[in-house]
This record gives structure tokens, C-alpha cells and sequence, in this order.
């Protein structure tokens, strides 16, 4: 009998190495059968071109592990009496080993979307980047002398699991400031620390979203919020955003389980929700039994204005779920962040998050909790809320010295703005395609970590341009080469800046 057996000679797999698992695949599924005789090594190896040495060690192994039993004077023979569990696993299995040259059509699960966030690989020399904070604003010195003092005092905690929601002692400093900072009284056992929002996202969605649940989110909106609530099959709802954020009046009456919303500095337009739509939203979160994430991502810092009280402050109903993050403060690469959850969500959320990773790294959360709790944290935030608030006003002068009456949103707090381009502007796309390949990233909506259903209002005429990982100088070089690149431009673009084809730009 000839065996189907193909074997490829310029394969880095050895021969022996091949004919072990083609021969194993004949007999788990089902093509050789048990007590069937297999060719004598020497007519195999003849048949197949190879030493019958090799044969002869791949039919000892095919022995050792159960598959084929050798008999003197009968030959060998597939096992007959492979165990049941290895006969159940072969008809199970059947259709999926493959033998050479079958395709076979496995059930995976299905990643829909995009990942999150897409990295500029390109090297630019002016990244208005919306979600990066430079290397030299991270506080190394500090940070590495709270790191050594926690390791100090490390005793059992790299031997043993901490609580999967978290360190308690940090859980209880970001309560205090949370109060302190947003107005919002929550007891430490409501706050699940996670790696970022990003995790937080992904545990408020296991706990709600399954597939075809009605999610509703902005538009436009962050990539890594759509794109996770995609991936756990959820029907996703855009409401559209006005000068004032989330128009609240457009939410459907009912139908909507989880609603996801940036009310400080709606990403990526920075427009703030007033007070009034604060608490219209909340009302309907009520009315139709929905839940609200309300991602804060940026408003750590605020340069304008007295800080609105997050709406999980205000939330009597416990709908709100707070997001918060320690990537803007401190640098999205220590990925620590956290989840407020209502009460009656504390035992699913601990739950989820301990079947989820049991639990973040301990000498992260013990570094920050004593960061915070040393005053050091506030010092940072007050350091960097001052280095920041001069780059943002170092941003907003260059462009309106370098574009004349530029119209802006989103300048009261947070780590970017949004520049609304005239209608005489090619579109923010084509203005991205242009400054890019002159060294200086600008993000267009739909670029980068933004996300625009269809066309929205803003999508085709906004330029996103986030300051917080160029120093001031930087940022004025950046928009100076800008507005010489797109003074360049032919036909019908408007050019009203003041300065910047008299002088052209030096560029660094
Ligand atoms: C809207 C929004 N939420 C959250 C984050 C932070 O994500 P993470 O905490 O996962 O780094 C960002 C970062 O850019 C963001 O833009």
C-alpha cells in the first residue's frame, strides 16, 4: 500500500521531522486506521527517496508515543488500541488536522476594526501628535527614587497576587484626589485600577456590551473606544457633537445600554458639555436605563475657567462609570489607569478584572500611590500644568501670527486643540498628506486616534494639533514650516497670515 505522504526537500523542517507529523495526521484523522498494516521502513524509504534510517526512527517514535505498535512476523500496524479519549479527539479533530496539501477552515474569532492606535512610523521634526508627552517631561530622577524606596519595601509582594482591583492604598489616594480634583465622592472599593483606560474601556464593555447591545458614542470620537466596543459585536450609535459637545438632544429615547462620552474636552474637538447638557444627560441616562462612561482623559490640565464638576459628581442615580488615566499626567507608556464604577457594579466589575489579568503589577500601583500621597504627584501636575499652558498659548500665537484669524476649539483645557480650516482650504486630509511629507505632523479627523463616522460636521475641515510633546520652540518652527508649506499652495488657497511670506520661515 502506498501512503500519501509528500515531502519537501528544500523545507527547513528535517525529513524525519515531516514524515513524523504526516504520518501522525494520517492516523489521527482517520486515514490510516487502527490495525492497519504500514509499508516495511525499507519500501517507505524507497518510495519516498530518503534513508531507511530515517523511517526506521520516525516509526520508533510513532511506537514510543502509542500511535503504531510492531509486531515480529506481522509488521507494524497503526495502534489498535489508541485510548478513547486519543479516538474521541480523532473524530473531533478530523476536520481539522490538516493532511498536506488540504486546506482546512479553522473557527477563530474574528477581530472587526482597526487597532486602536496607530503609531507615526514616518520620522517627523514637528509631531503636533495629539497623544504623545515628551521623553523630558516624564520625572525620571523622582520617579526612580520612589521606584527604589518601594522596592525596599517589597517584603511579600512580588511573591503574591495583590486585590485585582488594585493596590488599596493607591485606590484610597486617587479617591482623595478625585474628590479634591472632580468633585466626585467615591469610596476606594468603587475604583478598579487598570492599564489605562484603555483596560477600563475593556471591563465596562464586558460587563455591558454583548453582541448587537446599542452602544452610543460621539462623532466625532476616539478610535480606541469605537474600535473596543466594535470588537464585542456592539451595534454602535453616533450622535453628532456642536460647539457645546454631545448634542444630548439627539440620543434615541430608548434602546441605548451604554453611552460613551468625553464631556471635558470632547476628543478630538475640545469642545466642553455645559452644565445644562450635563445634567439633560444624566436625566436620560435615567429615563432609559443606560450607562454612561465618562471618559477624562485630559483635564488634569485646564487653563481657563473654573474646572465643571465631572458628571459622575453629579450622578444620584449611579450611572455614570468615570474613566481616568495616568497617560497624560505622566506618559501613556507606565499604562496606569482606572475605572469608577456605580455601587451595584463593584462585585461584577472585581469579577471581570480578575478573570481579566487578576490584577496590575504591584510595584507600579505601590510607586504611585506613594507618589501621590508624598505631595510629589501634585507637584508634577503643577509643574506640567505650567510648562503646558505656555505651549498651548505658544501654539495658538504662532498660528494666528502665521495664519491670521484662525478659528480654534477646545483651548480650555487638555493637550491639543482643533483648528477649523476656511472653507477655502483644501481639506484637512489632503493639508495632513502635504505637512507630512514636509517633516511636521498635523492630524486631520480620522487620522491618527480619531475617528469620524461617514462624514461628519467637522471631518473634512479639521486640523488636530496637540502641543503637549514639542517645547515651545519646536511649536513655532512646526507652524512656521507649515505655513511656508501651505504658502505654497496653488489656485484658491487663502493665505491671511501676517508675517510669513514677507519672512520666509527659517526652518530648524
Ligand atoms: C480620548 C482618550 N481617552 C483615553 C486616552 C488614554 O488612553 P490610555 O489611558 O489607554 O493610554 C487617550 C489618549 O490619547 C484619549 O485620547
Amino acid at each position: 500500500m502506498a501512503i500519501p505522504i509528500e515531502l519537501d526537500h528544500s523545507s527547513r523542517e528535517s525529513l524525519q521531522g515531516q514524515l513524523f507529523e504526516q504520518l501522525r495526521n494520517l492516523i489521527l484523522g482517520g486515514k490510516l486506521k487502527p490495525g492497519t498494516l504500514i509499508p516495511a521502513s525499507r519500501v517507505l524509504a524507497e518510495q519516498l527517496g530518503i534513508s531507511r534510517n530515517t523511517v526506521l526512527l520516525v516509526y520508533d517514535r510513532l511506537i514510543a508515543e502509542g500511535y503504531l505498535q510492531a509486531r515480529k512476523a506481522i509488521g507494524t500496524y497503526v495502534n489498535l488500541e489508541l485510548p478513547e479519549t486519543c479516538l474521541a479527539a480523532t473524530r473531533r479533530t478530523s476536520t481539522l488536522v490538516p493532511v498536506r496539501g488540504e486546506t482546512v477552515k479553522r473557527p477563530v474569532i474574528p477581530f472587526i476594526g482597526q487597532p486602536p492606535t496607530v503609531n507615526q512610523t514616518q520620522h517627523l521634526d514637528f509631531d503636533f501628535c495629539p497623544d504623545r508627552i515628551g521623553f523630558d517631561l516624564f520625572p525620571h530622577k523622582i520617579w526612580r527614587r520612589f521606584i527604589n524606596r518601594t522596592f525596599t519595601s517589597a517584603s511579600t509582594h512580588f511573591t503574591e497576587c495583590c486585590d485585582p482591583a488594585g493596590l488599596s492604598q493607591l485606590r484610597e489616594v486617587i479617591a482623595a484626589h478625585l474628590g479634591v480634583a472632580r468633585a466626585i465622592s467615591v469610596s476606594p472599593e468603587q475604583i478598579i485600577i487598570t492599564a489605562g483606560s484603555q483596560e477600563g474601556l475593556n471591563l465596562a464593555a464586558r460587563l455591558l456590551v454583548k453582541e448587537g447591545t446599542l452602544v452610543a458614542t460621539e462623532n466625532p470620537c476616539y478610535h480606541g473606544a469605537k474600535s473596543l466596543f466594535e470588537s464585542y459585536y456592539a451595534k454602535l450609535i453616533q450622535i453628532p457633537v456642536d460647539e457645546e459637545g454631545l448634542d444630548v438632544a439627539q440620543l434615541p429615547r430608548e434602546g441605548v445600554s451604554l453611552l460613551y462620552v468625553t464631556p471635558s474636552h470632547q476628543f478630538p474637538l475640545g469642545f466642553t458639555l455645559p452644565i445644562e447638557r450635563r445634567l439633560k444627560l444624566l436625566d436620560w441616562a435615567r429615563r432609559c436605563g443606560a450607562f454612561i462612561i465618562e471618559d477624562d482623559y485630559d483635564s488634569d490640565f485646564r487653563y481657563r475657567g473654573s474646572p465643571l464638576t465631572a458628571l459622575m459628581g453629579l450622578d444620584d442615580h449611579g450611572c455614570v462609570m468615570y474613566l481616568g488615566t495616568f497617560s497624560k499626567s505622566m506618559g501613556a507608556g507606565l499604562r496606569l489607569g482606572y475605572l469608577v464604577v456605580p455601587k451595584s457594579l463593584i462585585p461584577a466589575a472585581r469579577t471581570a478584572k480578575a478573570l481579566l489579568n487578576n490584577g496590575n503589577a504591584w510595584l507600579d500601583q505601590a510607586t504611585m500611590a506613594d507618589f501621590i500621597q508624598s505631595g510629589a504627584y501634585g507637584n508634577h501636575l503643577r509643574r506640567m500644568r505650567n510648562i503646558y499652558s505656555k505651549r498651548h498659548d505658544c501654539l495658538i500665537e504662532a498660528l494666528r501670527e502665521h495664519f491670521g484669524e484662525v478659528q480654534l476649539s477646545g483651548l480650555e483645557s487638555g493637550l491639543h486643540l482643533a483648528w477649523h480650516l476656511p472653507e477655502s482650504y483644501p481639506d484637512a486630509s489632503e493639508l495632513r498628506a502635504i505637512a507630512l511629507r514636509h517633516g511636521v505632523g498635523v492630524y486631520s479627523i480620522g487620522s491618527g486616534t480619531t475617528f469620524a463616522f461617514g462624514k461628519c460636521g467637522y471631518s473634512a475641515r479639521t486640523l488636530v494639533l496637540g502641543f503637549s510633546s514639542l517645547n515651545e520652540y519646536q511649536i513655532r518652527a512646526g507652524v512656521r514650516r507649515m505655513a511656508d508649506v501651505f504658502s505654497g499652495l496653488p489656485a484658491d488657497f487663502i493665505f491671511s497670515g501676517t508675517d510669513a511670506r514677507a519672512e520666509p520661515a527659517s526652518i530648524l
